[in-house]
């Protein structure tokens, strides 16, 4: 069978990183508010040359880098993001052209924090059909520019960057327990969350992109459930178990929540991927952004089984379970 085997990855953040006590002096906050409620330190932030395509671009020459691919051999590029350069067109083909293809498919895929597993399910079914060789799924939010800075309730939680993964269809046994490659990917949403976690504006209503607006305890309230249910479709449809995982790469969106989703599904602590702390929460850039740190910093290597797994806007959520 044809499978999706990650061939490489990379990352982007802007150069500006703004602490906790930065933050304080322009927000009612502290650092210690912070750090105990969400686990983040610090966050990086766009300055006026970085933009989602900038990010996204720097993310894409990274992984084909680290992939030891070319543009040319990109015939799909797919790209998670709430926060696009333009209303249209889509990030996906600013960054195609920028990379100098001028072959294949690119588009925008719009699920906020869940953007980049839903990107990492399409790109599967494409490539696994075989009607698509060798994909760019990027990760990819500039949160920073939608936020309510005088909203302390939501303006520390987030923070801006870009991660990239190269995917390229390869013959595989057909063994799900051994197959190299995506093994299994679950996408959900449910409308009636929408204005729970949202912007106030878009092109069609106000006309102006609006600022993020969210009820905090109401999406934590639901986070841990989604959460739980997706991956635990994974292991019904692959028969494997937390105990089989080497990696639990969750949306980096809140320490407690990970934490507690985590603790819920018998994942060992060792096993969780953190990087909440350094990142904020990046949206669609979140889990590359994880990946990249895990994988530069020797922990994931070739042979591993990783679960993905996020939950935002919409709600939307998903997991995608994949040996690297
Ligand atoms: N600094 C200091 N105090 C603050 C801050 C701040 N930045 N923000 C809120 N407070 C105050 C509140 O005003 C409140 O004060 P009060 O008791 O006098 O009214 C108090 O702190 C407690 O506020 P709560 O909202 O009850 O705090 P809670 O423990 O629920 O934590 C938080 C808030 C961190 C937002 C939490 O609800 C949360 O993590 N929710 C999940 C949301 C999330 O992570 N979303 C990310 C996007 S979606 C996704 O990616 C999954």
């Amino acid at each position: 069978v044809k499978r999706s085997v990650v061939l490489g990855i990379g990352s982007a953040l802007p150069k500006r990183v703004v602490t906790n006590a930065e933050l304080a002096q322009t927000v009612d906050t502290s650092d210690e508010w912070i750090v105990q409620r969400t686990g983040i330190r610090q966050r990086y932030i766009a300055g006026e040359n970085e933009t989602s395509s900038t990010l996204g671009l720097a993310a894409a020459e990274a992984a084909l880098k680290n992939a030891g691919k070319t543009p040319a051999d990109i015939d799909l590029i797919i790209v998670a993001t709430t926060t696009p350069d333009l209303t249209f067109p889509s990030t996906a083909t600013q960054i195609q052209s920028r990379l100098g293809i001028f072959h294949g498919a690119a588009f925008d895929v719009q699920a906020v924090c869940s953007g980049f597993v839903y990107g990492v399910a399409i790109a599967d079914k494409f490539l696994s059909s075989g009607s698509h060789k060798c994909a760019l799924v990027i990760g990819v939010d500039t949160l920073s520019r939608i936020l309510n800075w005088e909203d302390r309730t939501t303006c520390v939680l987030f923070g801006d960057g870009a991660g990239a993964m190269v995917v390229e269809a390869q013959d595989q046994p057909g063994d799900v327990k051994t197959d190299r490659g995506v093994l299994t990917t679950h996408i959900r949403s449910d409308g009636r969350h929408g204005p729970k976690l949202c912007a106030t504006g878009g092109p069609s209503s106000t006309g102006s992109v609006g600022v993020l607006t969210m009820e905090g305890k109401e999406v934590f309230r639901h986070a841990v459930g989604m959460i739980t249910d997706v991956i635990e479709d994974a292991y019904k449809a692959t028969g494997f178990t937390s105990e089989d995982l080497t990696w639990f790469v969750p949306h980096q969106a809140n320490k407690r929540i990970i934490d507690s989703s985590a603790d819920k599904l018998g994942i060992a602590a060792h096993k969780v991927v953190i990087t909440v702390d350094r990142h904020g929460n990046t949206s669609a850039a979140s889990i590359p952004l994880a990946l990249s740190v895990a994988y530069d910093d020797g922990r994931i290597k070739r042979g591993d089984l990783v679960m993905l797994e996020a939950m935002g806007g919409g709600f939307t959520w998903a997991s995608a379970l994949l040996r690297w």
